[in-house]
């Protein structure tokens, strides 16, 4: 086999979290122009009814699910349909996630407790709900968790989304110990991506171009740059790669948004 052959996702079937924008999208669209059959699950209909159009237009398989990741009973859902509708489930993505960064001392406890739901407690349950279906029906498979360069380096202004991105980054190292040999669990610590999660910092180009001086490789991410590494890891190329954050982030050592502290 070609080496290019192993980048292939032919045969599989995916589960992508958030993919009615931004990095989920490209990751719906990468894994579908790779030979995959993709389940696209969000909140907002008409953006994953695009989604899929589009890829469908391109001549791929895809299947969008209205789906809300804090509702368990919807993420048992969206591994039903995927099962129904195409056989198999072979690759999650966890990518719905994200938390504005803010001063702790101005974030309410419960506030704090709902983003760790929603950016780790959420890739908990589709995992822990997804794998022994992948394991059932595909001898197993690959899960790809989206985190943050926030969950790696500490910075003011970061304890809520950070800690839950650090939390998503352990996970990941946690769940590909339990269930190697048969599902590979690994994470992207994205950097700044061009994405509507950025959108208010992104309006202000001082920031931008602030973001883009700090940051090694000279311009923000874009999606693709996500989709690349979230191929790679869902594909027979990483079949020897458990357990492992990469990260794609221009370079990032610390974080490129400088927020204040809370003492001066
Ligand atoms: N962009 C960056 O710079 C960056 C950096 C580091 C990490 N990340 C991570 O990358 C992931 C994707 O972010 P993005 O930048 O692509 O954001 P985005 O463009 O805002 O897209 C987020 C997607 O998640 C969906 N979503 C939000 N809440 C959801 C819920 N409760 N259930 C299901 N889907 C939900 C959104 O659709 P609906 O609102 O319709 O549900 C949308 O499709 C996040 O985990 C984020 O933390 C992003």
């Amino acid at each position: 086999m070609g080496i290019l052959e192993l980048f292939r996702l032919d045969g599989k079937v995916a589960v992508i979290t958030g993919a009615g924008r931004g990095i989920g999208a490209a990751c719906a669209r990468a894994y579908a122009e790779a030979g995959a059959s993709v389940v696209i699950g969000a909140r907002t209909r008409e953006q994953i009814d695009s989604v899929a159009a589009g890829i469908r237009a391109a001549g791929g398989r895809a299947l969008a699910l209205p789906t809300d990741v804090m509702r368990e009973e919807q993420l048992e859902a969206l591994v039903d349909a995927a099962i129904r509708e195409f056989g198999r489930l072979d690759i999650v993505v966890n990518n719905a996630g994200g938390t504005a960064p803010g001063p702790a001392l101005k974030t309410s406890t419960q506030d704090f407790v709902n983003s760790f739901r929603f950016n780790v407690g959420t890739a908990f349950a589709l995992s822990r709900i997804a794998a022994p279906r992948m394991v059932e029906t595909a001898g197993g498979g690959a899960i790809v968790n989206i985190s943050s360069v926030a969950g790696e380096h500490p910075a003011a202004g970061f304890a809520t989304y950070g800690t839950a991105k650090g939390a998503l980054s352990l996970l990941t190292r946690e769940l590909a110990q339990e269930f190697a040999p048969k599902i590979r669990v690994n994470a992207i610590a994205v950097g700044s991506t061009r994405t509507e999660a950025l959108s208010t910092v992104l309006s202000n180009p001082s920031i931008e171009k602030k973001m883009v001086e700090l940051t090694p490789m000279g311009r923000l991410g874009e999606v693709e740059d996500i989709a690349a590494c979230a191929l790679y890891l869902a594909s027979p190329a990483a079949s020897y790669l458990t357990g492992d954050i990469i990260g794609v982030n221009g370079g990032l050592t610390t974080l490129n948004l400088p927020m204040p502290r809370a003492f001066g």
